[in-house]
């Protein structure tokens, strides 16, 4: 994450000064592969973040004559096996996962990078429905992407549904500040198990997690009683002065 924001930090402030860099300026005038990538990068989620060409690709963004130079940093398109690392300057933590799994073993050999799953120009949020039977057959069967995507289906479900409970309690007042920390940690750790793409690792940490989301459930379900209980006081309590009133004017009548 630090080292995230370190290679942030500086393109923000640039980003600040300079609206329209020279990448975006010179190659959206050009035809065919060198000015598609800048239509499919405006609709993904490194434009929305303010992640631009030179972001990934190195050079000078507001040098039109050297912003193509190695001697600003320009790195050009990688080739297919250096783009784990290309990638993974930033997502440090999934390059290691990645690097450590059949896919990354098979680097070079077959197996896919990270722009085979999700695009070079137009990457967009990753969710679930990267793992599909179009995409994870191109090279094997889809039956271990299966049976991970239904564990980590499952898994989410149950974080989706913790979420709009501790929301509703949010929004009645209700301090969740320790349960929105709880789930947003384990949500963390969720995240990081697919690129393993190890089935049994995936199911033993999805019933880990599964574990610790039921414990996040229980001090909701303790919520929902202790809410019921002061309902039911207050109905009671709202009964016994109505009929106090009750009372109270019987007794006056019949005084009267
Ligand atoms: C004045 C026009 C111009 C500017 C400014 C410019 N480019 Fe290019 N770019 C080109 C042309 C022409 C090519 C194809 C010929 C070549 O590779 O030199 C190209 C090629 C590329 C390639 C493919 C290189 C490869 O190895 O296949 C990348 C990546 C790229 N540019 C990124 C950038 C980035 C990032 C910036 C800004 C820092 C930038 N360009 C600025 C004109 C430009
Ligand atoms: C998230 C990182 C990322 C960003 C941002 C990005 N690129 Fe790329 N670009 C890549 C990767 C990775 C490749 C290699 C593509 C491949 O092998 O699939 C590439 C390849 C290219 C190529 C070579 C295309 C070809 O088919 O030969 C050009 C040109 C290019 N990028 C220009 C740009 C321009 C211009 C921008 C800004 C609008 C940009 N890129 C933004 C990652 C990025
Ligand atoms: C210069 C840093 C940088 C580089 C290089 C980079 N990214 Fe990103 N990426 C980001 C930032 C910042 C975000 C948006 C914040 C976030 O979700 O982490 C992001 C978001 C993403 C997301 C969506 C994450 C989510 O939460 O759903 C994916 C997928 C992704 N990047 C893949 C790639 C791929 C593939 C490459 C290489 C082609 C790449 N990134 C290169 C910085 C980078
Ligand atoms: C075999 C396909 C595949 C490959 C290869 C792959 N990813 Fe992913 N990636 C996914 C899927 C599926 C998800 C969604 C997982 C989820 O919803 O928890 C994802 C999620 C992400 C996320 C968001 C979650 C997180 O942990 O932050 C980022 C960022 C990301 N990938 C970047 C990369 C990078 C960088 C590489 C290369 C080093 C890569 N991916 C390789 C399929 C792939
Ligand atoms: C570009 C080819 C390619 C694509 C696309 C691909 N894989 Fe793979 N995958 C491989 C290779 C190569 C291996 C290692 C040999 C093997 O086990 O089949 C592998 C192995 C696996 C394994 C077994 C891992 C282990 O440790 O035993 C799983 C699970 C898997 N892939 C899931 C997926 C999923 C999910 C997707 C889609 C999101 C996907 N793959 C897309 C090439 C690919």
């Amino acid at each position: 994450m630090l080292a995230l924001f370190g290679v942030m930090i500086p393109f923000f402030s640039m980003a600040a000064q300079q609206p329209e860099i020279v990448c975006i300026q010179c190659h959206s005038t050009m035809p065919g592969k060198l000015g598609e990538p800048v239509k499919l990068w405006r609709g993904s989620i490194h434009a929305e973040n303010g992640i631009a060409c030179n972001a990934c690709h190195g050079g000078d963004p507001a040098d039109a004559a050297n912003a193509m130079s190695p001697a600003r940093g320009f790195l050009g398109a990688p080739k297919e096996t250096a783009i784990p690392d290309f990638c993974g300057r930033c997502h440090v933590g999934v390059k290691n996962d990645y690097l450590a799994s059949a896919h990354g073993r098979a680097l070079g050999r077959g197996g896919p990078t990270c722009v085979t799953c999700h695009g070079n120009h137009l990457v967009l949020k990753a969710s679930l429905n990267l793992i599909n039977e179009q995409s994870c057959s191109r090279c094997h069967s889809f039956e271990r992407a299966r049976v991970i995507k239904a564990a980590m289906k499952e898994t989410e479900d149950m974080i989706v549904a913790i979420d709009a409970r501790i929301t509703a309690y949010k929004a009645h007042g209700t301090d969740t500040g320790k349960l929105e920390k709880e789930l947003f940690a384990v949500r963390n750790r969720f995240h990081t198990l697919f690129h393993n793409v190890d089935v049994e690792l995936v199911r033993r940490d999805s019933a880990q997690i599964q574990d610790e989301l039921k414990k996040i459930q229980n001090t909701l379900q303790g919520l929902d009683d202790s809410y019921r209980k002061r309902k039911i006081a207050g109905a009671v309590a709202v009964a016994g002065a109505l009929l106090a009133a009750l009372l109270l004017h019987v007794l006056r009548k019949t005084y009267d």
